[in-house]
């Protein structure tokens, strides 16, 4: 078995987080959603690794290198223009050989890997296995219709009427017969070859085609809401380690990871809390479900339930909550009469002010 991970697409920066314009570099609990991908990969026992890039190719072959990190062996296919998921699989042929694959999404965030999906289509041997969750906006999805025995009877891509509340995740398993399948369809409306339309046509030529519906799924939309969630739910599953140095005056509770290099004085941090490596915490509060990149300062302050990304920096302010903050920022009090609220404010921030 063979993995095919899809981390073209084009850059665009529309997402809150503007660092990278590979959405599959965006940081959950202080690692690129990518590595989870990879990480899920290697534990599944599959180590040959295809990662298709486009116009961030550089980005990402700056973050995972030859995959030795992760204990894989990683090839990198180059595709000249994101024209679909079906597409990465046809420009992928040599890679892929004719070895069973599972194919994920780099933007796509399983809770709990892929394992057993992995180990039980090794065992039944399919033509396909997909994967499917309840979303509340099937629009922006692929979308599965199932009959009453729970058999795949039809897949449509971003329906405008969707038939079920069954989406599509971005992880799906393949025998041979997808080759022809990915060969024979057309693009799309959206000129894109969909990989829908290629499962859809493994139905209809009769294939054997399952599905699996999962709990427990996030891909990056943009939405600080869902990525707190997501942040929430990894950090769930925190170790304590403490590599940094913590002063006497400071109370470390419960599953928090303290990376080395990192300085905790005077504070409280209640877990489950990541801090990377190099940050200063210096008479703070940090609750739980806070993940804190490296190089950060934080002083004087309260924050709980929020993403900080690497090099920012909150002095004097209490109390963030529910927060996302982008790297480089930097936050404090207004420092002169009136009272006012002072911002700079990059595009599509948004802002609540409880006073
Ligand atoms: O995330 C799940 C959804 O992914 C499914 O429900 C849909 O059926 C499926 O078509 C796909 O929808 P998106 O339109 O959201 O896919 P997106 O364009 O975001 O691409 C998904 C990943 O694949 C992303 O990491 C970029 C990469 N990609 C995408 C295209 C179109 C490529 O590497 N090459 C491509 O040509």
């Amino acid at each position: 078995m063979k993995a095919l991970l899809l981390s073209g697409g084009s850059g665009t920066r529309l997402r809150p987080l503007t660092h990278t314009s590979a959405k599959q570099l965006v940081p959950v609990a202080n690692k690129p959603v990518l590595f989870y991908g990879l990480e899920a990969i290697a534990e599944a026992g599959v180590t040959e690794v295809g990662i298709v890039v486009g116009d961030t190719a550089e980005e990402i072959r700056e973050a995972v290198g030859d995959g030795s990190a992760f204990g894989l062996d990683v090839t990198y296919i180059p595709q000249a223009a994101p024209l679909g998921l079906a597409h990465a699989v046809l420009i992928a042929r040599e890679f892929l050989g004719d070895e069973d694959f599972v194919m994920y999404l780099g933007d796509n965030f399983v809770v709990g890997g892929i394992t057993d999906l992995v180990d039980a289509f090794r065992t039944e041997q399919p033509d396909a296995q997909i994967l499917l969750t309840k979303v509340p906006n099937p629009t922006a999805f692929g979308v599965a219709e199932l009959d009453a025995a729970g058999r795949v009877v039809g897949l449509e891509e971003k329906p405008a009427r969707p038939r079920s509340e069954l989406a599509l995740v971005g992880v799906y398993l393949f025998g041979p017969a997808i080759h022809e399948a990915v060969r024979a369809i057309e693009p799309s409306r959206r000129g894109e070859l969909e990989i829908t339309d290629a499962v859809q046509r493994l139905i209809d030529t009769g294939r054997d085609v399952r599905s699996t519906t999962v709990s427990g799924y996030w891909k990056d939309t943009g939405n600080v809401t869902d990525m707190l969630e997501v942040n929430r739910s990894v950090l769930e599953t925190l170790e304590r380690r403490i590599d940094g140095a913590v002063d006497a005056g400071s109370e470390i509770i419960g599953r928090v990871r303290i990376e080395a290099g990192a300085k905790v004085t005077g504070s409280r941090i209640v877990g489950p809390v990541v801090v990377g490596p190099e940050t200063v915490i210096a008479d703070s509060y940090v609750g739980p479900f806070t993940s804190i990149a490296g190089g950060c300062r934080i002083e004087d302050s309260e924050i709980e339930y929020s993403i900080m990304l690497r090099d920012s920096s909150m002095s004097g302010v209490r109390r963030v909550q529910a927060s996302l903050i982008g790297r480089n920022v930097e936050v404090t009090p207004a420092d002169r009469r009136p009272a006012a609220h002072r911002f700079v404010l990059g595009d599509h921030s948004r802002v609540r002010i409880s006073s």
